[in-house]
C-alpha cells in the first residue's frame, strides 16, 4: 500500500467560509475524507496535516520524508517561501503543487511559483479535484 502525505499550508483550515468565490464552498474536512476515499479505491492511505505556520510546514514536510508522495497545498507560502523549496529539495519523495485557484489567472504575485521547480509536478484550478488529480499520479506510475 502507498503511503501519501496532503500537506495544507496556511487559511487553507478556512475553506468553506474563505473567499468561496475563489476557493469554494468545500471544507477541508471534507476535501480530507473525499481523498481518504479515492485513495482506499487507489490501494493508498493518506495523512493529513495542516499548518498556517512556515516552521510547522516544513517540519511536516521532512517527517514525510519516507512516504510514497507528498501532495502539498503550500497557498501563500508558494509564491516566496524559500524554506519550503529547501525543504521538498532535501527529500527523496516525489511532491505535487496542488492549488484550488489557478494562480497563472490571478494577481501577477501568484504567477511565481518558488517551488514548483523542486516539485514533481503542478495542477492548479481545478477546485478540489486538483487534490484528486495529484493523488492520482502518485498512485498510478
Ligand atoms: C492557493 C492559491 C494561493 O495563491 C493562495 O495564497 C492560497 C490558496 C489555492 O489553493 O488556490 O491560499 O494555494
Amino acid at each position: 500500500m502507498k503511503h501519501i502525505a496532503v500537506i495544507n499550508g496556511p487559511n487553507l483550515n478556512l475553506l468553506g467560509a474563505r473567499e468561496p468565490d475563489t476557493y469554494g464552498r468545500d471544507t477541508l474536512d471534507g476535501i480530507n475524507a473525499m481523498l481518504a476515499e479515492r485513495a482506499a479505491a487507489w490501494g493508498a492511505a493518506c495523512d493529513f496535516f495542516q499548518s498556517n505556520s512556515e516552521g510547522g510546514l516544513v517540519s511536516a514536510i521532512q517527517r514525510a520524508a519516507s512516504c510514497d508522495g507528498i501532495i502539498l497545498n503550500a497557498a501563500a507560502y508558494t509564491h516566496y517561501s524559500i524554506a519550503l523549496r529547501d525543504a521538498i529539495a532535501a527529500i527523496g519523495a516525489p511532491v505535487v503543487e496542488v492549488h484550488l485557484s489557478n494562480t497563472s489567472a490571478r494577481e501577477a504575485f501568484r504567477h511565481t511559483s518558488v517551488i514548483a521547480p523542486v516539485c514533481r509536478g503542478s495542477i492548479a484550478g481545478f477546485g478540489p479535484t486538483s487534490y484528486v488529480l495529484a493523488l492520482y499520479a502518485l498512485t498510478h506510475p
